[in-house]
């Protein structure tokens, strides 16, 4: 029996990116993906994430990413019209690499916060009560995060996301921009080298070790609670 092939159609994929609704185009136009806000200045996670880094992470590398998968989306829906499935097939790669790199982004800028806004420290309530079951103690989840994030070969992310199936909270690393699909994204380490090489140089553990200082655990608590929902 031969395998199904698996193409989504426009509507499909503008879905599977939408981290936020995308703004509307003219009625006949595709939606397009905005580069969001931050929700603080760029050198307001000093000294833990330089804002020089931030600058560039943000209006250069996650810019990017909207860009070429706006592009990618129209040329999707292009092949679509036209019928062309071997083109549709082809952009795929470009759709999970920069559609990855929009979701996974949109996520780690509300993960984190200055420590003057409430960033670091630990969680409370309901996910600190399920990071407990699922690693022991907060310590123990805190070493395992770091220690699979700094691990990660190459270019990827660390992840905390939550389980549908087993019900608790895990720890996952994927490579490239590859978004989270088997858990639903709670906390990412961005452990790709822009994320730190111009202030900590080659020394990723030293990055995730002062990550932990500006984490915004209002933000991971929310999504823990909406995850539980879903
Ligand atoms: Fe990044």
């Amino acid at each position: 029996m031969a395998s199904r092939l698996i193409v989504p159609t426009t509507k499909q994929l503008i879905k599977t990116f939408a981290t936020s609704a995308p703004a509307a185009g003219a009625a006949s136009a595709l939606p397009k993906y905005t580069l969001p806000t931050l929700p603080y200045s760029y050198s307001a996670l000093e000294p833990a994430i330089s804002g020089q880094i931030m600058e560039t992470h943000h209006t250069k590398h996650h810019q990017a990413y909207v860009n070429n998968l706006n592009n990618a989306i129209q040329q999707y829906a292009d092949a679509e019209k036209s019928g062309d499935l071997q083109k549709m097939i082809a952009l795929q790669p470009a759709l999970r690499f920069n559609g990855g790199g929009h979701v996974n982004h949109s996520i780690f800028w509300t993960n984190l916060a200055p420590p003057k806004e409430g960033g670091g420290g630990k969680p409370t309530g309901e996910l600190l009560t399920a990071i407990e079951a699922s690693f022991g103690s907060f310590d123990k989840f805190k070493d395992t995060m770091s220690a699979q994030s700094i691990g990660v070969q190459g270019s990827g992310w660390g992840w905390l996301g939550y389980s549908k199936e087993r019900q608790r909270v895990e720890i996952l690393t994927k490579p490239n921009q590859d978004p989270l699909t088997e858990l639903v994204p709670l906390l990412g380490f961005d452990v790709w080298e822009h994320a730190y090489y111009y202030l900590y140089g080659p020394a990723r553990a030293e990055y995730i070790k002062k990550i932990w200082d500006i984490i915004n655990w209002q933000n991971v608590s929310e999504r823990y609670a909406a995850a539980k929902k879903q």
